[in-house]
């Protein structure tokens, strides 16, 4: 069990395991996760619906602001306007639509008030800056990656029952997600200074949770 108000932080490249690592973790410990690619998945999402170019700050900063007012977190992720949005956001449309959202500051700096807010009673929360931006103060903090070509290969075979792309088109497509998300100006993706690195390419899940408990558990934050 987590002691009361724990932050704890997961960041990562997608297809690093972050999101079912997570969830795992919160299983374990008794802590909500959020994860917070769904808020950049969520104007992603709404902007290609919409026809809203990308690029189009003054139109983004809109639609976030009416996000802001219509999003509700449930344990089975994201709902707007009544809806749940979750299982429409997990497109590699979708992923890549948000990743250019998220490189506009505005965008980012809307979201962080809502984030910080849901942490604070506690809570797992898995991105790309939660641990150097959003909860600088998260008492644990792990950095989770894996090889570009083990990431790809875990996306393929969650894409390959919806009859998506080939291996080759899955590493191509990452590689600049990859890019534009550690590369951007704004929160890029980096490990923060006090995080923990684990390499998952050749570990089970398992395994990469049984170690977050173990650092958690020498840290006291676990009982
Ligand atoms: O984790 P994900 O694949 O669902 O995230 C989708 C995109 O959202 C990712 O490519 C970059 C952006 N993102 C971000 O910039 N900051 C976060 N904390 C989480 C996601």
């Amino acid at each position: 069990q987590a002691v009361p108000g724990l932050q704890i932080a997961i960041d990562g490249p997608s297809g690093s395991g972050k999101g079912t690592v997570a969830k795992m973790l919160a299983g374990e410990v008794g802590l909500p996760v959020l994860d917070t690619g769904l808020l950049y998945r969520l104007i992603g999402g709404l902007a290609l619906e919409r026809d809203i170019a990308l690029d189009d700050s003054e139109a983004l900063a809109a639609l976030v602001d009416e996000m802001l007012e219509q999003v509700a977190w449930t344990v089975n992720g994201i709902a707007f306007g009544g809806e749940n949005w979750t299982d429409r956001l997990r497109s590699e449309a979708v992923g890549a639509a948000a990743s250019t959202v998220a490189a506009q500051q505005q965008v980012r700096d809307k979201l962080l008030g809502l984030q910080r807010k849901i942490a604070e009673s506690g809570c797992i929360m898995d991105g790309r800056d939660v641990g150097t931006v959003v909860l600088p103060q998260a008492q644990a903090k792990f950095f989770l990656n894996a090889s570009v070509r083990e990431r790809a290969r875990r996306r393929w075979a969650q894409l390959k029952d919806q009859g998506g792309s080939s291996l080759e088109a899955v590493i191509e497509e990452l590689k600049m997600r990859d890019q534009r998300d550690r590369e951007r100006q704004h929160a890029p993706l980096r490990q923060a200074e006090d995080g923990i690195a684990i390499d998952s390419t050749t570990m089970r899940v398992d395994d990469v949770v049984d170690r977050m408990l173990g650092v958690l558990a020498r840290r006291g934050l676990i009982t």
